[in-house]
Parts: C-alpha cells; sequence; structure tokens
C-alpha cells in the first residue's frame, strides 16, 4: 500500500513524516505483527521507548518489514531513572542492543522529573550519542518552557521537538506558540486521548459527517493542520489506515475553532501536569 504522508523538516534537518504509530502496549509477537502491518499500510514513525518493554518488538518488527531501516523512523525514550550522564549512556546504548539497532532516528528524554534535576546530564548524554553516530536527532517529552530554555542555557543544544499529551481535550495552546517561536516541533502523544469519550464526542461527530470522516480522521488532522505531529496507536489494521488516511480533506478555519473550544483546564488524561510528576 502506498499512502501518501507529508514530510515535516526538524531544526537540526531530520525529516519525519507527518504522523507515526505509538506503540505503547504493542508488546512480543502480536505487537511486531501489528507494527509489521503498520509499516506494510505506509507508517514510517515508529515511537517506542525503553519504559514500554517493546524495544525489541519494535526492532522485530523492522526486520520483518520488506522496508529498509534507512527509510523508518525510529524513536526511544530514555527512562528517568537513568538520567545520571553515565546512566543515561548505558540506557541508549541497552535500548539500540534491546532493538538491534545501531541508530536511533530520534531519541527523547522522557520525563523531565524536576524535582530529581538530572535532566540536563541526560541532555548531554543524548548530545554526545549523537556526536558519536547512535542517535540522528535529539529531543524531549514533557518539557515545559522553563525546561526547555535550561538545556539551551546550559548546553547551547535546543531539542529537535517536544512530545507533549495532545488532544482536543487538552489543545496545549501556549506551549504550542512557545514551541513555534523556538522553532521546535511539536508531537501529540495520545492523540485520540486514548479513544474514550472524545469518540462520543457530537461537535467533533457533527464536523465527521459533514466530511464524511470517522472523528479519529478529524482529530488526527486538526492536529496536523495545528503544526503537531500525532502517534496514534493502533493494534488494528483498519484503523491504522483510518488513521493515516487524512491527508486528502481539510478542516476550516471555523471548524478549528470549534474543536478548539473543547480544550479545558482538567482536560488531562491522568493529570500528570510535567510540573510535578515524575516517571522512572
Ligand atoms: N512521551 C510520553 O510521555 C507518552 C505518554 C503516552 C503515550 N506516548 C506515546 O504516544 C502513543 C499514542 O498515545 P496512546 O497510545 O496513549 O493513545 P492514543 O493513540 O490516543 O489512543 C490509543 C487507543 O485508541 C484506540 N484507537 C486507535 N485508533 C482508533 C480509531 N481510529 N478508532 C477508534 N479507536 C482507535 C486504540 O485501540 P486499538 O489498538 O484497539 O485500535 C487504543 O485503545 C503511545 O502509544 C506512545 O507511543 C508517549
Amino acid at each position: 500500500m502506498n499512502t501518501y504522508i507529508p514530510e515535516i523538516t526538524l531544526n537540526d534537518g531530520v525529516t519525519l513524516p507527518a504522523i507515526g504509530l505509538g506503540t505503547y502496549k504493542l508488546n512480543g509477537n502480536a505487537g511486531a505483527q501489528a507494527i509489521d502491518t503498520a509499516i506494510d499500510t505506509g507508517y514510517r514513525l515508529i515511537d517506542t521507548a525503553y519504559n514500554y518493554e517493546n524495544e525489541g518488538t519494535v526492532g522485530e518488527a523492522i526486520r520483518r518489514s520488506s522496508v529498509s531501516r534507512k527509510d523508518l523512523i525510529i524513536t526511544s525514550k530514555l527512562p528517568g531513572r537513568y538520567q545520571t550522564y553515565d546512566k543515561a549512556v548505558n540506557a541508549i546504548q541497552e535500548s539500540l542492543y534491546r532493538g538491534n539497532l545501531d541508530y536511533y532516528d530520534l531519541y527523547l528524554i522522557h520525563w523531565p522529573n524536576p524535582k530529581q534535576d538530572e535532566y540536563v546530564e541526560a541532555w548531554q548524554a543524548l548530545i554526545d550519542a549523537k556526536k558519536w553516530g547512535l542517535i540522528r536527532s535529539i529531543g524531549v517529552c514533557n518539557f515545559l518552557p522553563e525546561h526547555l530554555e535550561r538545556l539551551e542555557k546550559e548546553t547551547g543544544t535546543k531539542p529537535s521537538l517536544n512530545q507533549i499529551e495532545l488532544h482536543p481535550f487538552f489543545n496545549q495552546e501556549d506551549q504550542r506558540i512557545w514551541h513555534a517561536e523556538h522553532d521546535i516541533k511539536t508531537q501529540s502523544w495520545s492523540p485520540l486521548a486514548r479513544a474514550s469519550e472524545v469518540l462520543q464526542n457530537e461537535t467533533l461527530q457533527g464536523i465527521a459527517d459533514h466530511h464524511n470522516k470517522t472523528i479519529s480522521q478529524i482529530i488526527l488532522r486538526w492536529h496536523h493542520q495545528l503544526g503537531a505531529i500525532p502517534i496514534p496507536k493502533s493494534s488494528s489494521p483498519k484503523r491504522q489506515l483510518e488513521n493515516i488516511s487524512i491527508f486528502d480533506f481539510s478542516l476550516t478555519d471555523a471548524e478549528m475553532g470549534r474543536i478548539a473550544e473543547l480544550t479545558r483546564e482538567d482536560g488531562r488524561i491522568n493529570d500528570q501536569d510535567p510540573a510535578v510528576y515524575e516517571e522512572f
């Protein structure tokens, strides 16, 4: 299958597809099969993490796939418990061994864990791993502007992207504007808000009916038009295809505005505010 997906260029020149596959909970043989099917369907960006315990599953899907490694963008993430410099270097190498890969295209610090206060050390490890050829592009997840500013101030290098919780119930407008002003791309995790009540929303259903699309397609198109890169997870071949079939229609400014009104202060799925939440 050959589904058209536009490309996005990061501030370091690395290019990414405008949508990718999330893999949280895709493990083992079933996970490898789902990821392999997604690659066949047209996905080229695959998002894993050390803590998902499926870097090996992603590596296996790559081995099963007929698409060559150089045409794929594989992301992994550094856990909070390995943020000191030496531990971070080891974890990056372990991530590569687990995936049986020579390099990751993108490697991200998973959470800033500001109380732990080691994320600048971890960032220095990512900078060095990039110099050693282990990573092509380095970024972060869940960093607030104050954390991003500190990285650049203390190391002179800013992230290529920040992967953050972003969906219609929590649209992160201020953070997205900040990223755009600083040439950092926004990547959206839980872009479908884990497909819970969002799929029953009347406003979204009205827009979906108008375009003859599904609510998931409307939401993912909305991410794209915001300039964000969504990484929806699906284990189903049908829903995987549905989720990348969003580049043949556009939402109007009025529709974008109606979706913007769905955001709520308390719209995070699990109340994981990076200013205080920590993950190890
Ligand atoms: N950096 C971070 O801190 C962080 C945090 C959370 C997640 N992530 C990443 O972001 C990825 C995506 O987030 P997520 O997995 O939390 O949530 P999500 O992608 O918003 O939602 C996934 C859920 O939606 C269902 N789904 C997918 N497409 C659908 C469709 N077209 N219609 C109906 N249901 C559909 C999936 O079920 P089926 O599988 O049955 O289709 C699954 O239950 C993760 O997999 C992970 O890679 C990163």
